[in-house]
Formats: C-alpha cells, structure tokens, sequence
C-alpha cells in the first residue's frame, strides 16, 4: 500500500543534460565504437535525447592502447568530422582519456595533451588498483598548465574503504566525472558508498556516458532513476532544473 504514495522514477530524458564529457564514439581507435555508422546512431540518439556538445574521448593508454597517439586520433577525428551527415547538428571536439601509468608523465613533457578548451585533462585509473603514480602525475599535469579531471571515480571500488584519496585529489585541483550509468547501481555497492560520498561532498563536476557501444548508450537512455537521486544531481548543479 505504500508503493501507492511512493514517487514516480525519473526517466532519463527528462534530465535535460546538454553535454557529454566523456565517450567512445571516435570509430576505430580504441574499444569503443568500431564502425563509423554505429557512431552516427549514436549521435543522433544524443541528439533526440537535447545533447549539444560532445566531447569524444578516446583511450590513451601505452599497456591497453598502443600506437594510438594525439597525432594519429587528430587525424583521425578530421576524417570523422568531414564525414558526419549534415543531419548531426551536435558541436563534437576532441580530448582524450589518459591512463595514468608509468608513461604518462612522459607524455604530459614531450607534447601537447589532448584536452578540452580550458585545459581540462580527463585521467583514468585502473578498475583493479590505484596508479602508484597518481598524486605525482597530478602534480606533474598542474606545473605543465592542465587541468586534471578525474573519469569515473566511483568505478575505482577498491577505494571504499580508502575515500580521503578523493579527499587528497581535490586538494591537489582535481575536478570529477560521474558515469551516467553508475547512478543505476549496476556497479555494486562499493560503487554506491562511493558516489554518494562525493555527490554529496560536492566533488563531481561533470557528468559522462563513457559510451562504448549503441546498447551501452541505450542503456543509459532506458536508465530510471529515484527522484531524491535526481535532487540530488540538481543541487550540486550536475543536471539543469
Ligand atoms: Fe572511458
């Protein structure tokens, strides 16, 4: 009987989210998306669904994602672009996801990194351990002029039990992204404890898919979500109102 009184769950389109900070979507060049008509699919969902912007994010990662490069994904990105259908009206640019590994520094030295327009630098972790490297790599990103935004820090669950790591990034400058589909709880309670302690300690400024595939995104679109969650999104300004 109580059901009766309990809220409507809040579909995803009506979260009115406008950006993408982080996806796969660039063909071919990682393990995302592999074919380019897939891509357009999905940007088209993104579409129907009130996004504008896109940020394509490819995997740079020296162990996982070898030879792909910020000269080879700029390539790259300029064919995708010049052979978008004129239907995608989205405005779509170029950063990357970095792995945080014993190479990174290196790159963040020898050239331009792949970052958005105010010099944000999205950094990965490993889902099985935290980079050694990482407190080092932050700094070593902010003496070098970037922005360090860390990707889906709910995903790193070997950190519940060690939460001040968030705690420590923040000090540091690090910005956060929430994965979209990390708020439907597929990713355990671990997950949880975690992107409640920073959602509601305000850390995340962004939001992303991470879209790998069409069904990953569909997922996301299928996504119903608690209505005191979506409050709770809306207070620390991660949705519009
Ligand atoms: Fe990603």
């Amino acid at each position: 009987m109580f059901g009766l009184f309990r809220k409507k769950p809040v579909s995803f389109s009506e979260l009115n989210i406008n950006a993408d900070y982080h996806c796969h979507l660039l063909p071919g060049v990682d393990d995302g998306v592999q074919l380019f008509d897939e891509s357009v699919s999905i940007l088209r969902l993104m579409q129907q669904q009130g996004y504008k912007t896109v940020h394509l994010t490819p995997h740079i990662d020296s162990d996982s994602n070898r030879g792909v490069d910020e000269p080879f994904l700029k390539g790259k990105f300029r064919e995708f672009t010049a052979a978008l259908p004129d239907d995608i009206t989205l405005d779509i640019s170029l950063a990357a996801e970095y792995m945080v590994n014993q190479d990174f520094e290196d790159r963040i030295d020898s050239a331009p990194l792949l970052c958005t327009e105010n010099k944000e630098v999205l950094i990965e972790m490993s889902y099985y351990y935290a980079s050694p490297n990482m407190d080092q790599a932050v700094f070593t990103l902010n003496m070098a002029g970037y922005n360090p935004v860390v990707a889906h820090p709910e995903r790193y669950r070997y950190l519940v039990n060690n939460l001040s790591f968030f705690d420590k990034l923040r000090d540091m400058g690090c910005k956060f992204q929430l994965n979209l589909l990390s708020l439907s709880g597929v990713y355990g309670k671990s997950s949880m404890i975690i992107l409640n302690y920073l959602l509601d300690g305000g850390y995340y400024d962004y939001v992303g898919t991470d879209t790998h595939t069409l069904n990953h995104f569909e997922r996301i679109v299928g996504m119903q979500l608690d209505r005191k969650l979506v409050d709770r999104l809306r207070a620390h300004n991660l949705i519009k109102q």
